[in-house]
């Protein structure tokens, strides 16, 4: 992606701001254990809007300056820089990011006084990143401590990130082609993990060798915990131990996706332990894939959301009367709330830099937002029986099934970017037979 795609987001951003400054930080680096810290992951939206990837750094927009965006960044330090890494320092990063201006973050203090001047607010994270908030207060108080000065000075502070948060909702083709990059990763390690796993292996072994596919395919991490869950540890939504060797005659309940370029994808397969579905299996998974279809006949610019979800609800409930767990009618099921022993989570979240991406769910006027060519979320129904419900039949307890595909909205309807990965059930079979070393 070039600069001037930065540079036209922030104009954007900007043209938003009205009578505000925006102040945006980068990331810091987490400690993991002493002297040691986590892998860098950017800060969605600052990477968004600058193409940065260095730490600690701070964007300042400034709507009524003469220049308008000011970049703080890390200065260069050679001894720093041999223990952590290359820094590109103010003069370089100007360039490189076409940045109006560029400083020390050294410098951040004593030159953000400069830059309010002339504003009535400040946009800032108001609730995420109190230090910065509090630093930033600080300033602005110390502008005009008793409230006589005639020039304008910040009165207010709002939340910034609902603006660049409602930016990024709907995503441009340089984003669409980074989530198609994670997506084909993502296929590669999902048919890998379907030709590896067997009776006898770990979750943890399923786990790496996806990992590894993710990275040799350019993906930089995994976009959040992998969940890889044999049997019933696949009823716990949030699975992350992965540490059970897998058994002959369960189901495998993968949820995993790569992250290529700060994008995200995000898929969940579930198919054979020993590569074929009982009856009892492929029946109730049927019924998920069912749901997820109704869900997709109407992923189309004007629809929502939580209409997505409510055609999945709608198809599982009915797949639940037939498997005779319920006698009430569907409406009685949904408004009495009972499908959700068995679906208790939505069908959908917004995706892109995030894997729930931060973009709101209704508008200014608290409707649901309604689809639009360029908006990009996933479609994931599931069942999951719980092994102490004495209440259904044995044969269903402990069974969990989840389904789950990224989905762009296109001008008359939508792309399935993971569709290329299995999920019929004779695929699944035959991707099971298959032989995983192909993926290495
Ligand atoms: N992997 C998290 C989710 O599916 O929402
Ligand atoms: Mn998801
Ligand atoms: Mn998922």
């Amino acid at each position: 992606m070039e600069s001037t795609d930065f540079k036209s987001r922030r104009i954007n951003t900007i043209s938003k701001l009205k009578d505000g400054v925006a102040i945006i930080p980068a990331a810091s680096h987490q400690t993991r254990s002493n002297d040691t810290e986590y892998n860098f992951r950017q800060s969605s939206s600052f990477k968004y809007l600058t193409g940065c990837d260095e730490p600690d750094a701070i964007l300042v927009l400034t709507p009524h300056g003469e220049k308008k965006d000011h970049l703080f960044v890390r200065p260069k330090d050679r001894m720093q820089e041999i223990w952590m890494g290359k820094r590109l320092g103010p003069e370089k990063s100007k360039d490189i990011f076409d940045m109006d201006e560029a400083y020390s973050i050294e410098d951040f203090d004593k030159t953000l006084p400069e830059l309010l001047k002339g504003h009535k607010e400040v946009f800032i994270d108001l609730f995420d990143n109190t230090e910065l908030f509090m630093k930033v207060r600080g300033i602005v108080k110390d502008l005009d401590p008793r409230g006589r000065s005639k020039l304008p000075t910040p009165k207010a502070f709002r939340h910034v990130n609902p603006i660049v948060e409602g930016q990024r909702l709907i995503k441009d083709q340089n984003e669409v082609l980074l989530m198609k990059k994670a997506a084909a990763a993502t296929n590669k390690a999902h048919r890998a993990a379907m030709a590896l796993a067997g009776a006898g292996k770990n979750e943890s072994d399923v786990q790496a060798l996806m990992e590894y596919v993710f990275k040799i395919n350019g993906a930089t991490d995994p976009a959040y915990g992998s969940i890889v869950a044999g049997g019933d540890n696949g009823t716990i939504l949030h699975y992350i131990e992965n540490n059970r060797e897998l058994r002959d005659g369960d189901l495998l309940l993968i949820d995993a996706g790569s992250e290529y370029g700060t994008y995200a994808s995000d898929v969940t397969r579930t198919f054979p332990v020993n590569g074929k579905f009982t009856t009892t299996q492929k029946e109730v998974y049927e019924i998920v894939l069912k749901a997820m279809k109704a869900s997709f006949d109407i992923s189309s610019p004007g629809h929502t959301l939580e209409e997505v979800h409510m055609e999945s609800v709608k198809s599982l409930c009915v797949g639940l009367r037939h498997l005779g767990l319920f006698k009430e009618s569907v409406d009685e099921m949904i408004a009495k709330n009972l499908y959700k022993e068995f679906y208790p989570h939505s069908t959908s979240h917004w995706i892109g830099m995030d894997v729930h991406d931060q973009n709101p769910y209704n508008d200014d006027k608290l409707q649901p937002i309604k689809f639009e060519k360029g908006m990009l979320f996933t479609i994931e129904p599931g069942l999951y029986f719980q092994n102490d419900n004495k209440d259904i039949p044995p044969e269903l307890r402990g069974l969990a099934i989840r389904i789950e595909d990224d989905i762009l909205i296109t001008e008359s309807g939508h792309e399935n970017l993971t569709a290329m990965i299995p999920k019929e059930v004779k695929e699944l079979e035959q991707a099971c037979q298959e032989d995983y070393k192909q993926f290495l």
